[in-house]
């Protein structure tokens, strides 16, 4: 390990409040059931924002929980680095409205865009810097509201989908635990299988293109299907020979939560322990950069990542893009109280939080 690594010192999510299950999907005119997209999916429900909530507002949401739980001011933030492919809006970047709405005034910040893998790549680059000495510290999110990108007309896609955000503290540390490894791949050449084509300098929104919802998620869902499960796989298996470890070695891996069957093959190709693989897909769907930063969240909440565990992250998505990272998890034991009044503290300033992100 380096002198200086890289620790998590704290973590946060927040899922909007409204519950949308499969039924809920029929009952908005979706050709679907229940029984086809749990059996396909693993999902029963997800989120769907609120009007006026956007990616910016949840972000913002789940990192107030993260600093607070690093104890951490914004103000003492060195970088807000912010993964997303549905962002408040094409410039500026949302990293941006989170920073200004934290008051995280000294920070840089800046959107990682690769998709469902925004996360992996956004805590690479965060840990990184803070190897390289040019961040002390960093908040890492990743955000989505994807249900404004649905087309309620494909079946195909929009039963995958929900709305959330996560976010970690990254902190320089003597401490020889941390981030053990980052990789990250491309392939551009399959960038149509995957993607939202309309709406950005190559086809610019018109009457037209909203005609056709070009401004809407679309995907070849078998391609996708293959591809991912080989690609993380592989990455997984890459990051764990970069940290030098084996499967044996792993304590808990969350995989990016796009479908049940996805995981499950990837389990199967690295035969990995099955009961060592978190997943909650079932409760929100596929909420693509935000979908490891919540299940991190998630799981220390549940007391599923203790001092000392290590864990390995994987992704894939439209680009594409894919990676996995391994850290070594360092974790710090709050008591019950403290975390009740965190929580409540973050939900009563969410009225606040939002004025100060819409003015901009
Ligand atoms: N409800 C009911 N029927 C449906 C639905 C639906 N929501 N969607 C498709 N169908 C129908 C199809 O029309 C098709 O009918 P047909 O045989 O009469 O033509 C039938 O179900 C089978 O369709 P397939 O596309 O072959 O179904 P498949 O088993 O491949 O499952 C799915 C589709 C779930 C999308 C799957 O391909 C998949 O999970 N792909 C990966 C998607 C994914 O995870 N993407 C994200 C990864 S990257 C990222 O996170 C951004």
């Amino acid at each position: 390990m380096a002198d200086r690594n890289a620790v998590v010192t704290g973590y946060g999510f927040y899922a909007p409040p409204r519950v949308v299950t499969n039924l809920d999907l029929e009952k908005m005119g979706v050709d679907t059931s229940d029984e086809w997209i749990t059996s396909r999916t693993g999902i029963k429900e997800r989120r769907f924002a609120a009007d006026g909530e956007t990616t910016s507002s949840m972000a913002t949401r789940a990192a107030r929980i993260a600093l607070e739980r690093a104890r951490l001011r914004p103000q003492d933030l060195d970088l807000v680095v912010l993964g997303t492919c549905s962002p408040d809006y094409l410039f500026p970047a949302t990293a941006c409205l989170v920073q200004n709405a934290l008051g995280a005034e000294r920070a840089g910040a800046f959107d990682v865009e690769a998709a469902c893998t925004s996360f992996v790549s956004s805590l690479a680059i965060a840990n990184g810097m803070i190897l390289a000495g040019s961040a002390r510290n960093a908040l890492v999110i990743g955000a989505e509201c994807l249900s404004r990108l649905l087309d309620l007309k494909d079946r195909t896609t929009c039963v995958l989908f929900g709305d959330g955000a996560g976010a970690v503290v990254l902190e320089a540390s003597n401490a020889s635990v941390g981030v053990e490894s980052a990789v990250l791949h491309a392939d551009g050449s399959k960038g149509d299988l995957l993607w939202v084509e309309g709406g950005g300098s190559r086809v610019p929104a018109t009457n037209e293109t909203v005609a056709q919802g070009k401004h809407f998620i679309r995907m070849q869902g078998g391609e996708t299907f293959k591809l991912a499960v080989k690609s993380m796989a592989d990455a997984a298996e890459e990051a764990l020979a970069e940290a030098g470890v084996t499967a044996n070695d792993i304590d808990l891996m969350i995989p990016h939560q796009a479908n049940i069957r996805i995981i499950e093959a990837v389990v199967k190709r690295m035969r990995f322990p099955s009961d060592k693989v978190f997943v909650n897909i079932q409760r929100y769907g596929n909420t693509s950069a935000a979908s490891i930063p919540i299940a991190i969240a998630e799981a220390a909440e549940q007391g599923r990542l203790k001092k000392g565990d290590r864990v390995l992250l994987c992704a894939f998505g439209g680009g594409f893009t894919w990676g996995a990272s391994v850290m070594e998890w360092w974790g710090v034991p709050i008591p019950d109280r403290r975390e009740k009044t965190i929580v409540q503290r973050a939900a009563r300033t969410v009225d606040d939080l939002l004025d100060r992100v819409r003015p901009v």
